[in-house]
């Protein structure tokens, strides 16, 4: 890892040259991260699973001065993966930045009547998904010298999450899986780290928020639902120079939701 030479805030949280490529960037959380990384001046590659939603947020960051490309990917699907990283590296010149952050929930209920079509889905896009964006994408980060790699996890991968058995435990082997790769990648000035938010209004969420008594707790313990842009400014600093040294870490982005234990 470099030594930081400026530490002037300009310098340390700007993504000026930088490429990053923001998976699940259609909506929500991505979305917010994208337009953050186009605001700080890297150049974007926002990707989903469908073109239409993915273009817009790309049209929009481009219709405001930033640079950015839509991808159309599947990434529980490898030769999709792989099509995504290409593209991204032959767009924009390299890859520095990864941000791993689309997800899938398909069972929400007891654990015991999961299938094995549910879990294999979840861990298909969840977790081999995760690593497969991450795998595809290393030799560019590589060649670059530096590289920054943020999973988005969950604060149901630190403590399960009721009624969401399987979607927990593929967000707690994210989180594993981020502390492995730090671990391998930190002499080579790799950093991977991981995002565990609490309740984000989002589409994905909503089966927490539109219930009256969970949002009750949440607003009691952390004040209010948190909002995709509560995200923006962990991943733009996870993204940044400014965190140079800090590898291997799950930074909890819940508004204080789950101190002392389980919500
Ligand atoms: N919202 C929360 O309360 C919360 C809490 C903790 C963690 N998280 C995590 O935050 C991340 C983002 O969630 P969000 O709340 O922002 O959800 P969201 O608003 O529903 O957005 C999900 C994004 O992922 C994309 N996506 C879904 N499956 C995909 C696949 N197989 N391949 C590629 N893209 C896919 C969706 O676009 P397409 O439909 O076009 O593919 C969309 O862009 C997830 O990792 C989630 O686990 C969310």
């Amino acid at each position: 890892m470099q030594p930081m030479t400026d530490t002037s805030p300009t310098s340390l949280f700007n993504l000026i040259n930088k490429v990053a490529l923001v998976t699940g960037g259609s909506r929500g959380i991505g979305e917010a991260i994208a337009r953050a990384y186009a605001k700080a001046g890297a150049s974007v590659v926002v990707a989903s699973r469908k073109i239409d939603s993915v273009q817009s947020v790309a049209d929009a960051i481009n219709a405001e001065g930033g640079r950015a490309l839509a991808i159309a990917c599947h990434t529980g699907d490898r030769a999709q993966v792989r099509a995504m990283i290409e593209r991204s590296v032959a767009a924009f010149g390299g890859l520095d930045i990864v941000v791993n952050n689309a997800a899938t929930n398909p069972q929400f209920g007891s654990l015991l009547n999961a299938t094995d079509e549910q879990w294999d889905k979840t861990f298909q896009v969840n977790v081999k998904g995760y690593f497969a964006v991450i795998q595809e994408a290393m030799p560019h980060l590589l060649k670059r010298g530096h590289g920054k790699v943020i999973n988005m996890a969950s604060v149901a991968g630190i403590t399960p999450g009721q009624m969401m058995g399987i979607y927990s435990a593929s967000k707690a082997a994210v989180i594993m899986m981020t502390q492995s790769l730090a671990q391998e990648l930190a002499s080579q000035n790799i950093q991977v780290n991981a995002i565990a938010p609490g309740v984000i209004e989002t589409k994905f969420s909503t089966a927490l928020w539109s219930n009256a008594h969970l949002t009750a707790t949440v607003n009691r313990k952390a004040g209010r639902l948190g909002q995709p842009d509560d995200l923006a400014g962990v991943a733009l600093f996870l993204a940044s120079d400014a965190s140079n040294y800090i590898n291997g870490t799950v930074i909890v982005v819940d508004g204080g939701l789950e101190v002392g234990g389980s919500f």
